[in-house]
């Protein structure tokens, strides 16, 4: 069986005074079933990992162990930090610093290399969608972004439609639906129906206190990859709940 779960990314938001939410979403899941995960900026990365069942993930990393790479993390350095996760080929990422589906994959092989989780963003664009290309898209960037190393523990994959984030607007179950069973389907090709149905897949964009329940009914969604809902206790516990819930 796959352990839902329930991913949250501060993005660029949160300083110290905001790991007060994470004392509250401890105590009030502490009895959760579901895993719950939270990806702060790097200044916080550290500090995060005291709140206990919450576990802690970076929100990219370099393709490289270490060396001349200014400003980036390695995937050794968010794990000695105590982190056990990073999400990699974000489409924030993938536009603000071109990052080609390459490249993803070179980042999630190095994460996997380092015992970390890579949580590996994909998605459409609204013009790709209203042309009725979303399945070759996202066909080609699973195909691309995602290295031979993966399995049901060192892999998740996260369906983000780049027109749902951050606006409000979320595709119908239908289509979410479409797209997850899409990719299962393309992992258990594969992969083999061993590690395919082990991966976990979650839907990523504009996920709120009232669209997650229904989200979650749908199949083949695993959770959720949160970013402005994750802010808060008040508004991410309730989705947590929701998905506890299913
Ligand atoms: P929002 O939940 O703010 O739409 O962001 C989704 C996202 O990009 C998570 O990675």
């Amino acid at each position: 069986m796959r352990r839902k779960l329930a991913a949250g990314n501060w993005k660029m938001n949160g300083m110290q005074a905001s790991l007060a939410e994470l004392a509250r979403l401890a105590q009030a899941h502490r009895d959760s079933a579901v895993e719950i995960l939270i990806c702060p900026p790097a200044t916080l990365l550290q500090a995060a990992t005291a709140y206990a069942p919450l576990t802690v993930g970076a929100q990219d990393c370099h393709m490289n162990a270490s060396g001349a790479h200014t400003g980036d993390l390695s995937a050794a350095q968010i794990r000695d930090a105590g982190g056990r996760a990073v999400i990699v080929g974000h489409s924030e990422r993938r536009a603000d610093h071109h990052e080609s589906s390459q490249m993803v994959r070179a980042k999630a092989r190095a994460a996997q290399a380092e015992g970390l989780t890579a949580i590996v963003c994909m998605g459409e664009s609204a013009a790709q969608r209203e042309a009725q290309n979303t399945l070759d898209i996202i066909g080609g960037q699973l195909a691309g972004s995602i290295p031979d190393t993966a399995t049901g523990e060192n892999l998740v994959v996260a369906y983000e439609p780049i027109w749902a984030i951050g606006t409000g607007r979320v595709p119908t179950l239908a289509q979410i639906g479409e797209v997850h069973d899409f990719i299962r389907a393309r992992l258990e090709r594969r992969f083999g129906a061993g590690v395919g149905r082990s991966v976990r897949i979650l839907y990523g964009g504009s996920v709120k206190p009232d669209n997650a329940a229904g989200i979650f009914t749908v199949s083949n969604v695993d959770g959720a990859l949160v970013g402005g809902a994750s802010l808060t206790a008040a508004a991410f516990s309730p989705i947590i709940s929701a998905l506890d819930a299913v």
